[in-house]
């Protein structure tokens, strides 16, 4: 579709790139990194080692995301369920591979002018990560590129919760809640997200069908692509290919597009009426 290449993209992702419309690129992607657990499993390997080798998978789709210009990419690290459903030893690590990454990765953060930023309750995090969170985000901050956001003892439920105790308490601060009038805008506006536009695309790999308490509100109208591709195998030619489909996709938004827009009549035999029985219209030629 069109021959300039963003500098950086290699072979597989310069031809991906090369279908794509760079004017129509998601504003926000958001990913539900999955598959790590099953990848280690097929090669008889602990389930850790799909964790660890999901980190190459990160680095390479968030500089490829990075490269072409999305403006936002946030990626569903952990959930607030994993720490209840997982064992101590698996949270451990991933924690310790969190913050490992965090300081490897801010060197590639900031060549590519990328912004890093968290969702989530992260004052239930260990002490030890969340300073490293709080230095990995504070060495990012001037960037002026892709925000990073790692959604972190996230969840869409617990961020909804938030969201009305953040309304009542704003609102109590500011004269009381009798005159209070709550729309979408407000609520959006206390979510963690408000400074992010939602997301136009959400992708998920390893081929389950679920949105696992990702984003509930923000993803209301976003396109849904799922990979059979498990994480850790996960690269950017991989999100370039999910940008191509979503670039296929007719977006509505709960409206018409094209020809149907625009009014059409009813023809009589197809319109309701009170004392209707609501059964199947017949052809014209049989209605009696
Ligand atoms: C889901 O796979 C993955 C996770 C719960 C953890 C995500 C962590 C990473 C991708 C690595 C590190 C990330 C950062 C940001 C440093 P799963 O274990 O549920 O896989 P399964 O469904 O196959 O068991």
């Amino acid at each position: 579709m069109q021959d300039k290449v963003p500098t950086g993209l290699d072979r597989k992702e310069a031809e991906a790139y090369r279908h794509l419309d760079p004017k129509r690129l998601p504003r926000h992607i958001a990913i539900i990194m999955d598959g790590n657990g099953r990848w280690a499993k097929r090669r008889h390997m602990p389930r850790v080692a799909g964790h660890r080798a999901g980190v190459s998978a990160v680095r390479s789709t968030v500089e490829t995301a990075a490269r072409i210009g999305i403006p936002a990419l946030t990626l569903y690290a952990f959930s607030e369920e994993n720490w209840k459903k997982r064992p101590k030893t698996e949270v451990d690590f991933l924690m310790r591979l969190l913050g490992r990454y965090l300081k490897a990765e801010l060197p590639t953060l900031n060549q590519n002018n990328i912004r890093l930023q968290y969702i989530g309750r992260p004052q239930q995090l260990p002490e030890d990560v969340q300073k490293r969170m709080d230095w990995a985000r504070e060495n990012t901050s001037r960037n002026t590129g892709m925000i990073l956001t790692l959604a972190l003892n996230y969840s869409a439920r617990s961020e909804i919760v938030d969201a009305f105790r953040s309304i009542l308490k704003s609102a109590s601060q500011n004269g009381g809640i009798e005159d209070l009038e709550i729309d979408e805008e407000m609520v959006a506006n206390h979510l963690y997200t408000r400074h992010l536009p939602d997301p136009d695309l959400v992708v998920r790999t390893s081929g389950e069908m679920r949105l696992s308490n990702f984003l509930l509100w923000q993803l209301a109208y976003a396109e849904i692509y799922v990979t059979s591709t498990l994480w850790p195998d996960f690269r950017g030619v991989h999100l370039l290919e999910g940008i191509a489909e979503y670039q296929k996709r007719e977006r509505r938004y709960g409206g018409l597009n094209g020809d149907h827009a625009h009014p059409q009549p009813i023809p009589a035999e197809f319109d309701i009426t009170d004392d209707d029985d609501a059964s199947e219209p017949q052809p014209a030629s049989k209605v009696r």
